[in-house]
């Protein structure tokens, strides 16, 4: 049977919430918050943590879009010694779940009225047949486009609004020996473009169909042929040394003017916040060409552990989490949006008002969209066989029909 490691555990979860001064509360927190603006972000979690009495082990796995974090999950998992706390969203809360290794979190979430503060579609995300299985902090967007202001300016170039508007300003830019696109050869930012271009070239309907739905039609579809004729395109604006790079490199050209823009979820502008440069100023965002949101809502599951001072850990963690100040501060500095509806967004930056209002207008126009490159649209195997195709196609002169097929081919293998 499939459900939450035991009653005893559960009961023991609510008890320590009730009494969690009575143990010192413990927490080994696994996360890939590596970066300059990710670090920044995850010592507020750290000093809050602290400054109730916790103690907090850190377990960083450096990886952007968490690749690596995962793989040392699983070890750590199937060694018998989960992390107490781990960096975890989308459907594979539930995969884990339906191991019978997650601690659930209820008490903790409706002593602190969670389902009132969270909007009905995260809240879906943090729940296991009912019960709370996880903690969300935030709000990524990922159809993002950041430019270096001078570089545009200088070059006469505007925010582009369409494709062949980004297309004509690259050209522009090679032209004038700048990179038009920082970027990094990694699989994770491969697939974060190309869901970005997708989304911008087929529309809400289509990307909801192809990397929700997973229809066949879809998949195979001419527009898909589209889709790829663009990531041909921009394989051709990225320098010669992108094998590889780390996201936040890549930023960092953008930082220093080598590069015009980057095509990144809004982590992005933590590090652009955290290196000191000013959005409107320094830097520019707009959501990328097209209607749409896609999101990526991070946050912490609680594995099941034994130990009254993990345990309150645990539920000190996931309160903390999802209250108002942690959800201000964290991501005042992660680039990201709070998860909560009730905070305020006085002290955020105009991007960060942008990604609010258009979540909100996507939300009701019905186009507010999961990310399948981070994780929030489908289970491992499907978004593996996916990114797979995309990077294959990236790396080499493979044809848009070809990749089309062998998309196709790939996600009816993986069902
Ligand atoms: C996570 C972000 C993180 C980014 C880069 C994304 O999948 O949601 O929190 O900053 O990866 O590592």
């Amino acid at each position: 049977m499939k459900h939450f490691m035991s009653i005893a555990a559960v009961a023991a979860m609510t008890v320590m919430a009730a009494q969690t001064a009575k143990a010192e509360p413990q927490a080994e927190v696994l996360h890939w918050w590596t970066s300059g603006g990710e670090a920044k972000s995850v010592a507020v979690l750290q000093q809050e943590f602290a400054s109730r009495g916790g103690v907090w082990t850190d377990m960083p796995v450096a990886g952007g879009g968490g690749d690596a974090a995962m793989t040392a999950l699983r070890a750590r998992v199937l060694s018998g010694n989960a992390p107490t706390a781990v960096q975890l969203k989308g459907p594979s809360i539930q995969e884990w779940y339906e191991e019978g290794v997650l601690a659930d979190i209820s008490a903790v979430a409706e002593a602190n009225g969670w389902e009132d503060v969270l909007p009905a579609n995260i809240a879906g995300h943090m729940k296991c047949e009912g019960s709370w299985c996880a903690a969300p902090v935030n709000v990524h967007r990922i159809d993002w486009i950041w430019a270096n202001a001078d570089v545009l300016a200088k070059n006469g170039i505007a925010m582009p609004a369409t494709w062949d508007e980004f297309n004509a300003a690259a050209d522009k830019l090679a032209a004038a020996g700048i990179t038009p696109l920082a970027h990094g050869g990694q699989a994770w930012q491969d697939a974060t473009v190309f869901e970005a271009v997708a989304l911008g070239i087929g529309g809400p309907e289509f990307f909801q169909k192809a990397f929700v739905e997973l229809d066949m039609a879809t998949l195979k579809s001419s527009t898909m042929v589209a889709v790829f004729d663009q990531m041909r395109k921009m394989r051709g604006y990225v320098d010669a040394d992108f094998s590889g790079r780390d996201w936040n490199l890549a930023t960092a050209m953008v930082m220093n003017g080598e590069a015009a823009f980057q095509i990144m979820g809004d982590w992005a502008k933590g590090e652009f916040l955290a290196a000191g440069k000013r959005p409107g100023i320094d830097f520019l965002c707009a959501s990328t060409p097209g209607e749409g949101f896609l999101y990526n809502v991070d946050s912490f599951a609680m594995f099941a552990v034994d130990g009254a001072d993990k345990q309150a850990g645990q539920a000190l963690l996931a309160e903390l989490i999802v209250g108002q100040n942690f959800q201000k501060t964290f991501n005042l500095n992660k680039g990201s949006i709070p998860a909560r509806t009730d905070v305020a967004l006085d002290d955020f930056d105009p991007c960060a008002h942008a990604s609010a209002q258009d979540m909100a207008a996507s939300n009701y126009g019905g186009s507010l969209l999961p990310s399948y490159a981070h994780g929030m649209a489908l289970r491992g195997a499907q978004a593996g066989a996916i990114t797979d195709v995309v990077t294959a196609h990236f790396n080499s002169d493979m044809s848009s029909a070809d990749a089309v097929e062998m998309l196709a081919n790939a996600v009816a293998n993986s069902l």
